[in-house]
């Protein structure tokens, strides 16, 4: 709900109130982001008092000693006014200046979200508050937009700077929201990282000075996640106010924590002005990318909880919004680009025992891609890898009863491809410098009509070819020389680069919203809401590591929900860590998410191969909460134990996953705590999972009536067709105990094995299942 009265705005959500005024000289004073407030609150009592000169102040207006603005709480702010903090903007203005001042005109309300004319955005708002501001001495006029998203607790914000004057104007820097906090002793939280080490959680002290969280490589990038958290001192996963911020953009982004000496917290972001640089003529405007913000009062999960209902309800869309993403085999780490037909079906056909409902064809199916050194670019099938063509081979994929899914990597083109032979100027490259490669190839030119018309056409006439369900969009490579021969203007590259994807990705999948599209970028090179505007899962990372991904998928959780993330349990040792770990482990950690198969099912022993077909059939029974359930980060009591939960939409039901990371010899107790249920009794019970016998070496001895050696052919091939069960545990209980949580059998501590002993070990887990008990179903004794 918004309301404007007299000179003030006020934006409501569920749990959070938002309010700015216009001042006396018509800029925007912010007064208030956080607990919803009631409706009768004086918002004077909120806002900022001034009522003594501050020392060393440049005054805004002679008429008012105490109106400086360099020591106000602004909702936007400008150059050469006296404001010394960040501004949003670096504009060289028509009149050949970098002095702007925008004020106060007018201001609408409308219903729902006003659509964006160039980029992606947020969509199914409530209500949308425009604040038109204009230059005070040239015909600029700038429009803050604020949509509310009640129920998600959301509000978004961006703006249109339009030039009406004959002379043009430069925009060098534009945020598309900016906002002044009073300082909590705030920590700022940020996802960074690298290829297979994506979205690390970070976490530092907003001290005096400025905070960069930023990228230049063209894409969002694996380095630093457009999105971050501002969190109060002592705010935890459930208590404490926390903030969050992100931005619909794929692109090189940019924003900023800056704390003054008044310990005003001036927050921005937007598109990263490194590099950036765009003209305005008259009549011309600029939109800037969709900027979004959330508090919540109940700490980090309450902050997620919010992110994650916007990205589902009003980010994510195609027939796959809130659908349940299927199970899927991808071939790549189990051929590289070394397979045909028979290797391909012997998987597929593998995977459909096992329960997989959507077989991926994976790099290397088109031109000459025998590695990764030539044809990219040319996406006609290599017929010695499938003699029939893609319409026939989907047609055996889909006549074993598996959906069919396709990658490209439509960016890109290697040097050694008939496309750049062909049309070596639809690479982007420097035109008097030799280009520098990413993984050997270069990128192409979105900048360019006939490039965005090559990609579109050829890969919508595979698309149309065959029976496709899925595609996986691959990019591989960071971009490095920003030129493009069609731009007067070099300033605009890195922008028009990204509308060029979006412009191609919507010609291709609007006209085919059946397909689920998984964006990926070496991983999570591109792990943000503009993607997420296209393809409603992403990649996280090459690394399937479960031990890497609890840190890779714990980070994204703080801002993505687990609908988006393309999860797999791969082989171990793993091929990018060398850490052997349990397959149980591997499944609890990929579960939490789209879950997919990444590996050769022909060398999974016959017990792995049972052990599998029940994850499956395990998953697509609680999938619905694995990829749309209230995930959280629960409390774990010790440093090398992670907990995540996640709870039906009916809070009947709830999946906890207990993982422990490197074992300390004698383990102590652990206990479960189950939140967020429904009152009443449950079942909690954990999923049972095969013990395989390998695990203990030569303890065997003390298990078995014969000794045995542990590195022998016996003990080999047993390991391969038995395995024991790990400890099952079954308790009925109330959702207080569960609150409070339950004690759990004791772990393996080297003082001998039962059915009641839980065998973690390093890298060992649990899954528990909590679920309602019916009235009707209670026995007499209960
Ligand atoms: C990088 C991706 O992250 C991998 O999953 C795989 O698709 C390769 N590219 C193929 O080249």
């Amino acid at each position: 709900m918004i309301t404007a009265k007299e000179s003030m705005f006020r934006l409501d959500t569920v749990n959070t109130t938002y309010l700015f005024r216009t001042t006396k000289f018509g800029h925007l004073e912010h007064i208030y982001y956080g607990t919803r407030l009631d409706v009768s609150e004086p918002a004077d009592v909120l806002a900022q008092k001034r009522t003594i000169p501050i020392g060393s102040s440049v005054i805004y207006d002679e008429s008012d000693q105490l109106y400086c603005l360099d020591n106000m709480y602004l909702e936007w702010s400008d150059n050469g006014r006296g404001d010394y903090r960040q501004s949003p903007t670096e504009l060289k203005m028509p009149d050949g200046s970098f002095v702007s001042d925008f004020v106060y005109a007018s201001h609408t309300i409308a219903e729902g979200c006003l659509p964006m004319s160039t980029l992606p955005s947020a969509y199914g708002g409530d209500q949308t508050l425009t604040v038109t501001l204009r230059d005070t001495s040239c015909s600029v006029t700038l429009d803050l937009y604020f949509t509310v998203f009640e129920k998600a607790n959301i509000i978004t914000r961006r703006v249109v700077l339009t030039n009406e004057d004959q002379n043009p104007l430069l925009i060098r820097r534009i945020m598309s929201m900016m906002t002044d906090m009073p300082d909590e002793n705030f920590r700022m939280l940020t996802l960074d990282g690298g290829w297979i080490k994506e979205a690390h959680l970070h976490e530092r002290l907003v001290e005096y000075g400025i905070a960069i969280n930023s990228s230049n490589t063209g894409a969002s990038s694996n380095r630093h996640n457009p999105g971050f958290i501002l969190a109060e001192s002592d705010a935890t996963q459930d208590n404490g106010h926390v903030y969050g911020f992100n931005l619909v953009y794929s692109g090189n982004h940019f924003s900023s924590v800056e704390k003054s000496g008044r310990d005003i917290l001036r927050v921005s972001i937007g598109i990263n002005p490194h590099c950036f640089e765009w003209s305005l003529n008259q009549g011309d405007s600029f939109e800037t990318p969709e900027a979004v913000m959330t508090f919540s009062e109940w700490g980090f999960n309450g902050m997620s909880h919010n992110m994650h209902s916007f990205v589902n309800e009003h980010i994510v869309r195609s027939n796959w919004k809130t659908r349940e993403h299927p199970v899927l085999l991808n071939n790549w780490e189990a051929h590289f680009f070394d397979f045909n037909e028979n290797k391909l079906l012997n998987l597929a056909k593998n995977a459909k025992k096992l329960g997989v409902e959507l077989f991926v064809l994976d790099d290397g199916w088109f031109g000459k891609r025998n590695n990764d050194n030539s044809g990219l670019g040319d996406y006609s099938v290599n017929p010695k890898k499938l003699p029939c063509g893609i319409k026939a081979f989907a047609d055996k994929i889909n006549a074993l009863g598996l959906d069919f899914g396709l990658w490209f990597e439509p960016e890109m083109v290697n040097t050694d491809s008939m496309l750049y032979r062909n049309h070596p100027e639809y690479a982007v490259k420097h035109p008097n410098k030799k280009p520098v490669l990413g993984r050997n190839q270069l990128v192409l030119d979105l900048c360019k009509s006939e490039v965005r018309d090559y990609i579109v056409k050829n890969v919508s006439l595979i698309l149309d070819e065959a029976n496709i369900s899925y595609v996986k969009w691959d990019m591989n490579r960071h971009i490095a020389e920003g030129y493009s021969s069609s731009l007067q203007n070099q300033g605009e590259f890195y922008h028009r680069y990204i509308l060029g994807l979006y412009n191609v990705l919507s010609r291709i999948f609007d006209p085919r919203p059946h397909i689920l599209l998984e964006s990926c970028s070496s991983g999570g090179n591109r792990f943000d809401l503009g993607m997420l505007c296209f393809s409603p899962q992403i990649w996280c990372s090459d690394n399937t590591d479960p031990v890497e991904r609890l840190k890779i998928q714990t980070g994204l959780s703080y801002l993505y929900p687990l609908s988006t993330m393309g999860a797999h349990v791969s082989q171990a040792p793993h091929q990018q860590t060398l850490r052997k770990t349990p397959l149980a482990t591997r499944f609890h950690v990929a579960c939490f998410g789209c879950l997919g198969y990444e590996l050769d099912l022909k060398y999974l022993s016959p017990e792995e191969k049972k052990d599998v077909a029940d994850q499956i059939a395990f998953y697509k029974q609680y999938r619905q909460v694995f990829q749309y359930g209230t995930f959280s980060r629960m409390k774990a009591s010790k440093a090398n134990k992670i907990v995540w939960q996640a709870v039906s939409k009916d809070k009947n039901t709830a999946v906890t996953g207990f993982f422990q990371t490197l074992e300390t010899a004698a383990e102590s107790e652990d206990r479960l705590t189950v939140t967020g249920l429904n009152e009443g009794r449950y079942t909690i019970r954990t999923r049972p999972q095969r013990m395989y016998i390998e695990r203990f070496g030569g303890l065997m001895k003390h298990i078995l009536p014969v000794v045995l050696n542990p590195d022998g052919i016996l003990l080999r091939v047993a390991n391969r067709h038995y395995s024991l069960k790990d400890c099952v545990q079954e308790y009925k209980c109330s959702k207080e105990a569960l609150r409070a949580g339950i004690a759990l059998c004791n772990q393996f501590s080297g003082t001998g094995y039962n059915e009641k002993v839980r065998m973690h070990g390093d890298f060992g887990s649990d899954l528990y299942i909590t679920e309602y008990i019916n009235k009707e179903m209670l026995t007499d004794e209960e």
